[in-house]
């Protein structure tokens, strides 16, 4: 079986051809970081033109850097939801015109599912059921995953996630975008005990960080509207530190109070460098941590769970729509 996995959910155009099982035959991810740059983040109508004008390219990219032809892909996994409604219809569009010019299945994807489902592509994964923290630039939740259908979602963000926390902190300090890169630098430098952010809900698996918002604004004000290129480091660790310790703090007691052994960390602020640090000083569990290019947006996540989902049999009408909450 050969599957090809389409991901347009948000600034990523992103595709993936899978060999027999997860054998990844290519990957091509075409980021429109630089398109959004100038507005501080992602314009949803932006981001759809960009992947209407890039999805035909990238297939072709993927055809050949697989080596194979069109007629080759036996089954199709494209991004469903969640994500902005306009982007995920050019990825979930492309893949029905193909699925019926090809006479093949197609499976529409949870985009959450699939970072969870990234960390099956490395050799050594966990066994169901275990305890996954997605954690992205829209999406902070805990999942008990009992298998690739059965996912139950035990804690979750309130307001903001952590990546848009990072993202908005840096935006706030003038830092630019994807404002989580750049702090996740930055803090290579500073102390993570320098200033006191805010921990929230601390006894709670839910979370919140828009307080972390309020309180660099806060402090801003308090210094005068100002902070000196010499006071960012230590002032973006502690910032991070607080998303870091909630995330660290809030998962191991997630696994803890469900039995479960076993920790999987996925989603674009998976590759934040302190985060991997302090999941990877967890003892008594085991972490898996996805590596650094499939915890951002990919399409090889996509494939991954589509040909799981498709070789059990699942596919979708081409009545399926887009989802921009899910669930
Ligand atoms: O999973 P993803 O690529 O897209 C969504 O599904 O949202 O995650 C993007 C998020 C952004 O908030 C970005 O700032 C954050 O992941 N991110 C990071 C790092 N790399 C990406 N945050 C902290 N440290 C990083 N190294
Ligand atoms: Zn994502």
């Amino acid at each position: 079986m050969i599957t090809l996995g389409i991901e347009t959910s948000c600034d990523e155009t992103a595709m993936a051809i899978l060999g027999e099982g997860k054998c990844v035959l290519s990957h091509v991810v075409a980021s429109q970081v630089e398109v959004h740059r100038p507005y501080g983040g992602v314009v949803p109508e932006i981001a759809s033109r960009k992947h209407i004008e890039m999805i035909g390219p990238i297939f072709i990219q993927c055809l050949n850097e697989a080596g194979i032809a069109a007629e080759e892909i036996s089954g199709i996994a494209v991004t469903r939801g969640p994500g902005l409604v306009g982007a995920l219809l050019v990825g979930l569009s492309f893949a029905k015109a193909l699925a019926f010019a090809l006479g093949i299945p197609f499976v529409g994807v949870n985009h959450l599912h699939a970072h969870i489902a990234s960390v099956f592509l490395s050799d050594d994964h966990p066994q169901f059921p275990f305890l996954a923290l997605v954690v992205s630039g829209g999406h902070t939740a805990l999942y008990i995953v009992r298998n690739f259908e059965q996912m139950e979602i035990v804690g979750q963000t309130r307001d903001d996630a952590a990546g848009e926390a990072l993202d908005k902190g840096a935006k706030i300090l003038g830092l630019g975008y994807p404002g989580g890169i750049i702090i996740d630098k930055l803090a290579k430098g500073g102390n993570p005990d320098a200033y006191a952010f805010p921990r929230a809900m601390k006894d709670s698996l839910d979370f919140s960080f828009s307080g972390l918002k309020t309180a660099i604004v806060e402090l801003l004000r308090k210094k005068g509207g100002d902070v000196l290129p010499s006071e960012l480091p230590d002032l973006v660790a502690s910032y991070q530190e607080a998303v870091v310790d909630v995330l660290v703090d809030k998962t191991v007691r997630a696994a803890e109070l469900y039995q479960m052994s076993e920790i999987v960390i996925c989603g674009g602020v998976a590759a934040n460098s302190r985060l991997r640090e302090k999941f990877s000083a967890v003892k008594d569990k085991k972490v898996f941590l996805p590596p650094l290019e499939l915890c951002t947006d990919n399409g090889a996540m996509v494939a991954f769970l589509g040909f799981c989902l498709l070789s059990q049999g699942a596919s979708h009408p081409f009545e399926l729509n887009a989802l921009s909450r899910w669930p």
